[in-house]
């Protein structure tokens, strides 16, 4: 039986990968602590290793699992922006779940819009106060508004139909467009000066870094809602503040953040923190912040855990890795992968 080293556990994986993990045939010993230079050595004497999203494969890391005879990683996440790709090809096979619940995903950020728009956490502080007045509650309808959605894979298309549920009206900028998607695609610039409401569903890469930025920002519409569910850095967040303090922007949705490694997934109430612009954006009363949970929902976690098994009895049983990623065919060049069902 092989054995995983399982690292950044929270209560709520063990649940789920102790539930399956015999029907996979594997022993897991569960850390606390996240994937980085200083932890990667408890992988020692193990078969595998397993991150999520915030750990910090650096080149590092990766030689000092590699070091210590780990050759696979699975990430239980569908993003490897984290990971240093290029250090691991040749070494650490990087195995990933490349969709667990998009669903999860858009119906979150369709929550934190609604919540803001029609000012719900406000409502609900208030009524646990036995104060039932109206004043500020006001919201707006989505009916009739315009949505720009960036990125139209499985999680903005998804969000694409329940925003036309609501009878929005949508536009989407996406440079792969999806030739089976009744939407609109326009430029990126088109979309910031169209949309009265603003949803990222692309991955983080070179291209997309600080999408939102202070020129696309300024094109925007005044009273502008932007939502944020799929990374932080696709947001430059100190011009994001700008656009909120000068009222440019109306709201934000913010589910990532762009330095959330040290503060999400983390109990921090009792410290203090240091990152002025997260606390200037979490002390607005027209920025909603949740800890980079659209994921978590028990569906999505089922999937996790079992394609994150499923990965790794692959690896073990000298299968093709359907689910690995490498830097080569992260980029779109040919890898291994077509030829002998592996990266390397
Ligand atoms: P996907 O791969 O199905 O779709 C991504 C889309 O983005 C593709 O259509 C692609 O063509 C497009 N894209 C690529 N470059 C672009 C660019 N420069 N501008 C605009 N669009 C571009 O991915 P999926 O499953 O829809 O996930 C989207 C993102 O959601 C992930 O990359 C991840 O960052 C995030 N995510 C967040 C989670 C959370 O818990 N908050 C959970 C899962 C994913």
């Amino acid at each position: 039986m092989e054995k995983i080293c399982f690292y950044n556990t929270k209560p709520y994986d063990k649940k789920y990968f102790e539930k399956y993990k015999d029907d996979f045939s594997v022993e897991i010993e569960y850390f606390r602590g996240k994937l980085r230079e200083k932890t990667a050595v408890l992988a020692k004497d193990y078969d595998a290793a397993v991150a999520f999203v915030n750990d910090d494969i650096n080149e590092e890391t990766i030689n000092i699992l590699y070091e210590n005879g780990i050759r696979i990683l699975a990430l239980r996440c569908a993003g490897f922006n984290n990971v240093d790709l290029e250090a691991a090809y040749g070494k650490i096979h990087i195995v990933r779940v490349p969709a667990y619940s998009p669903y999860a995903v858009a119906e979150h950020a369709i929550g934190m819009l609604l919540s803001l728009v029609r000012k719900i956490p406000r409502a609900y502080n208030r009524t646990r106060d036995y104060n039932f007045t109206l004043n500020s509650l006001v919201g707006f309808d989505l009916h009739g508004k315009t949505v720009g959605v960036i990125g139209t894979g499985k999680i903005g298309r998804i969000f694409i139909d329940i925003c036309k549920g609501f009878g929005m009206n949508v536009c989407a900028y996406d440079p792969y467009p999806a030739k089976d998607l009744d939407v609109e695609y326009v430029s990126i610039e088109e979309l910031c000066k169209r949309s009265d409401v603003i949803s990222l569903h692309c991955p983080l890469t070179d291209s997309t870094r600080y999408i939102i930025n202070k020129r696309t920002i300024s094109l925007m519409k005044n009273n502008v809602y932007i939502i944020n569910t799929s990374r932080g850095a696709l947001i430059d967040s100190e011009a994001l503040l700008e656009g909120l303090k000068s009222e440019k922007i109306g709201g934000a949705c913010l589910d990532v953040y762009e330095d959330e490694t040290d503060f999400f997934y983390e109990d921090k109430s009792d410290k203090v923190i240091h990152d002025d612009v997260l606390t200037s954006l979490i002390g607005m009363n027209n920025v909603l912040v949740t800890s980079h949970q659209a994921f978590l929902t028990n569906e999505a976690l089922e999937n996790i855990t079992l394609t994150t098994l499923q990965n790794l009895r692959d690896y073990f049983d000298g299968k093709e890795l359907t689910n690995e990623v490498c830097v080569k065919c992260a980029n779109g060049e040919a890898c291994e992968k077509e030829n002998h069902g592996r990266c390397f």
